[in-house]
């Protein structure tokens, strides 16, 4: 494939709800609920935003700016810009990376198919509290149902994904999207009208900074960095898809400030309803698949077509949100093959997927019948969670920034924010000071934390 003919997105609009539908993702749903709840609500909302203004936005423009300047996949982008030098090592970390997320990511997104069959067939409703720890444990030690359920979602990824950039990527964004800010919407209404909602509510606005430590900043940062899918070349990627004339910096703070809204609904969703009923949010899947049916059941436990109703939706929301990152991910991979093996895209996607699907088996597998395979005491599936989200990502948002702030040729920096001159760009300097210092520092930090390097000097 040429760079002459290579698919490129076809509004601005759709570029941007791409992107979003990367960043939006199970990460935003769960993950920041639950660091939330942890760490002192708004005091922790607080420092999440200054690490997606402050290390985040720095970041996701280097993406933009490596992959719109390459108009190539993650491995030849970095290959093209650095000729002959082994940067091109970070380009096949971040598809490697995309690879191993995607594996696992749609065991997770199967569950929320699952859920929505539960949920439509009202077998969520009429439970009590030890019933839905049962169902929910039953189902993820099911040899088979958890497997295929990863199977179909990993379908419905390769199904846009063949369909190409601008008939698939794009236009089920444009679809997908807007159908996930409605849910959210309504979803956010019914929460907060419910009973001793104000609770959740003051909790998630008045900041408590007496629970803020140095973990609390260490957790903001990689949640941001997980939330806006960053560190492995998934908006590097789309951004090779990106126009001329796209405005790289203005698009990179739509893009965070719609992922960090949707985040800071999710709370809304969560706590209110949560806080209403007296449950404590929980932490990782059991908040999803276990706290929250709980919840609706308590709340709506009166008018049970109603507690139906809004868990189906619920769990629609998030397959909807985990959709729109599983085809970022699926993405990432395929244009690889695609354009390094010279393969066609259908053939490219049907071996993403067929691998992507037996990782995915064996990770869902190691949820129940293989629960007795770990390495270094991690199940397969914990495994790939902690070598991707703490090591990988990371590590590929610190070389994506040196590699930007350091290596890359000022000039191309510079034609990349400017759009070749035609624009001002009063945040250049501050962007590049962004990229030299504060990224690859607080980065690090972070990096540092997981390996609890800092608890030698408590
Ligand atoms: N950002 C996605 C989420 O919040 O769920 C997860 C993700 C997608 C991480 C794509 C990394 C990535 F490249």
């Amino acid at each position: 494939m040429t760079k002459n003919d290579r698919a490129n997105f076809g509004s601005k609009i759709g570029i941007i709800l791409a992107s979003a539908g990367s960043a939006v993702g199970l990460g935003n749903i769960w993950r920041f609920p639950f660091e939330t709840g942890n760490h002192g609500g708004a005091a922790f909302i607080l420092i999440y935003i200054l690490c997606v203004i402050a290390l985040g936005l720095p970041v996701m423009i280097a993406e933009f700016m490596i992959g719109r300047r390459s108009r190539s996949n993650t491995a030849g982008a970095y290959r093209i810009l650095s000729t002959g030098t082994q940067w091109k090592w970070v380009g096949r970390l971040g598809v490697l990376t995309g690879f191993l997320i995607l594996g696992y990511y749609s065991v997770v997104a199967g569950w929320t198919l699952q859920y929505i069959v539960q949920a439509a067939t009202g077998s969520l409703t009429g439970q009590s509290a030890e019933g839905f720890i049962a169902t929910f444990n039953g189902f993820v030690s099911n040899p088979w149902k958890p497997a295929l359920w990863t199977v179909v979602f990993l379908f419905l990824t390769h199904f846009v994904i063949v369909r190409g950039v601008e008939k698939g990527i794009e236009r089920s964004s444009k679809v997908l999207m807007p159908l996930l800010f409605i849910l959210l919407l309504v979803l956010t209404g019914c929460s907060i009208s419910l009973p001793n909602a104000g609770e959740g509510i003051r909790f998630l606005l008045q900041p408590d900074f007496s629970k803020v430590d140095s973990s609390v900043l260490l957790g903001a940062m990689g949640q941001a960095f997980f939330s806006l899918s960053l560190g492995m070349g998934c908006l590097c990627t789309y951004a090779s898809y990106f126009r001329d004339d796209t405005k790289l910096p203005r698009t990179a703070v739509n893009v965070a400030l719609i992922d960090t809204m949707v985040a800071i609904l999710a709370g809304f969703i969560i706590f209110p309803a949560a806080f209403s009923v007296g449950i404590s949010p929980d932490s990782g899947p059991s908040l999803l698949f276990i706290t929250l049916p709980n919840v609706f059941q308590q709340a709506f436990g009166s008018l049970p077509l109603l507690a139906t109703l809004l868990s189906f939706l619920f769990y629609l929301l998030l397959a909807l949100a985990a959709l729109t990152s599983t085809i970022s991910l699926h993405e990432v991979a395929t244009v690889y093959l695609c354009e390094e093996f010279h393969l066609a895209r259908p053939k490219a996607a049907r071996w993403i997927t067929t691998v992507c699907a037996f990782i995915g088996i064996c990770c869902s597998l190691s949820l129940g019948v293989g629960s007795n395979l770990t390495l270094f005491g991690l199940t397969l599936f914990d495994l790939f969670d902690f070598l991707t989200a703490k090591i990988m990502l990371p590590g590929g948002g610190l070389l994506i920034a040196l590699f930007a702030g350091w290596y890359l040729d000022k000039k191309i920096i510079w034609e990349e924010l400017s759009n070749k001159g035609t624009l001002t760009v009063r945040t250049y300097r501050l962007l590049l000071f962004g990229l030299k210092y504060v990224a690859p520092i607080g980065i690090s930090l972070v990096f540092l934390d997981q390996f609890n390097v800092f608890a030698l000097f408590r």
